[in-house]
C-alpha cells in the first residue's frame, strides 16, 4: 500500500519500538497519532515531529480513548494503518514458584489485558473506521500490524503469562486477518527476540544477561529501526496477510 497522505496509530507510540515506528512512518509520508498511556513522553516526539504527528494520551482497553485516536488520526487523512506495539510484562515468575507458592493470579489477567486484550480492543474499532476508506488500486482499504514476541512460541520458565499473552496475539492473527479480507484490510504480527530498547537494556543489565545470548547472526540485539524497517515492509507488500513473522537474527529461546 502506498503510505504517502495516509494516516496511522501507533498504539505505545511514545515507547522503544513504537517511536522508531513512528519515525519510520512519517519519513514515509504518513501522519500519526502516537497513541500512548504515556501522554507526557508521547507529547514529547509529537512536538518534535511537528505537524506530522499528535499525542493521544490513553489506554488500549478504554474504548473512548481509542476512539479520541481514531479522531485524531483521522484529521491527518484517510486512517489506513494501525500499528499495535503497546504491551509488555507485567510481573511475570513460575506457575509455582521456588518456595511452592502458586503465580498470582491478578499479574497474569493484567498481562492477558495489557497485551492481548489491548491487541484486539483497538484493532476492533479502527478496523471499523479503516473499512470506511476507499480501497487503492489493489482493493486494499489498510493494514494491521501486531506485536507478539518469540516468547508466545518458546517462552521461558517464568515467563508463562507473557508468553501466554503474546501466544494468544500470534493466534488471533490468521482469524483477524480472514475476518477483514472482505474489508480489504490485511494483517500481520511481528515476533520480535531482543531488541534494544529502554526497556529492554535497563531489564538485561538488571538481569545481567549477555544481551546477545543465543542470537545466531548477528550476534547482537536487534536495532529498533529494524522492527520499523519490517513494519514499513509489511505495509508495503500487498501479498504479505496472515503470517507471524520473527524478527530475532535466529535465535530460539531455551528452557532456562
Ligand atoms: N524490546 C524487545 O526486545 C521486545 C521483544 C519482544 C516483544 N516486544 C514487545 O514490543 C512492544 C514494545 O516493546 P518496547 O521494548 O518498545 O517497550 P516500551 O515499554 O518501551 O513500549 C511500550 C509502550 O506501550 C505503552 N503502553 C503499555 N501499556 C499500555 C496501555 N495499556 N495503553 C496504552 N499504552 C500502553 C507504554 O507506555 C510504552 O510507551 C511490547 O508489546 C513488547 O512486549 C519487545
Amino acid at each position: 500500500m502506498n503510505m504517502q497522505g495516509r494516516s496511522a496509530i501507533v498504539t505505545g507510540g511514545a515507547g522503544g519500538l513504537g517511536a522508531a515506528t513512528v519515525r519510520r512512518l512519517v519519513e514515509n509520508g504518513v501522519r500519526v497519532a502516537i497513541f500512548d498511556r504515556d501522554a507526557l513522553r508521547a507529547g514529547d516526539l509529537a512536538k518534535e515531529l511537528g505537524d506530522a504527528a499528535a499525542a493521544v494520551g490513553g489506554d488500549v482497553n478504554n474504548d473512548d480513548d481509542v476512539r479520541a485516536a481514531i479522531e485524531a488520526a483521522r484529521l491527518f487523512g484517510p486512517l489506513s494503518i494501525l500499528v499495535n506495539v503497546a504491551g509488555g510484562g507485567v510481573g511475570g515468575g513460575r506457575t509455582v514458584g521456588r518456595g511452592g507458592v502458586p503465580h498470582d493470579k491478578d499479574s497474569f489477567v493484567l498481562t492477558m489485558e495489557m497485551n492481548a486484550t489491548g491487541t484486539f480492543n483497538v484493532t476492533r474499532l479502527v478496523a471499523a473506521a479503516i473499512g470506511e476508506n476507499e480501497p487503492d488500486e489493489n482493493g486494499q482499504r489498510g493494514v494491521v500490524v501486531n506485536t507478539a514476541s518469540i516468547a508466545g512460541m518458546e517462552g521461558k520458565s517464568g515467563q508463562v503469562a507473557y508468553g501466554a499473552a503474546k501466544a494468544a496475539i500470534l493466534g488471533m492473527t490468521l482469524p483477524m486477518a480472514r475476518d477483514l479480507a472482505p474489508m480489504g484490510i490485511r494483517v500481520c504480527a511481528i515476533a520480535p527476540g531482543v531488541i534494544g530498547t529502554p526497556l529492554m537494556l535497563g531489564a538485561l543489565e538488571h538481569l545481567k544477561e549477555d544481551p546477545a545470548a543465543g542470537v545466531v547472526f548477528p550476534k547482537r540485539m536487534g536495532y529498533p529501526e529494524e522492527y520499523a524497517i519490517l513494519v514499513e515492509s509489511i505495509i508495503s507488500n500487498p501479498y504479505l496477510n496472515g503470517e507471524n513473522i520473527r524478527l530475532d537474527g535466529a535465535l530460539r529461546f531455551t528452557a532456562k
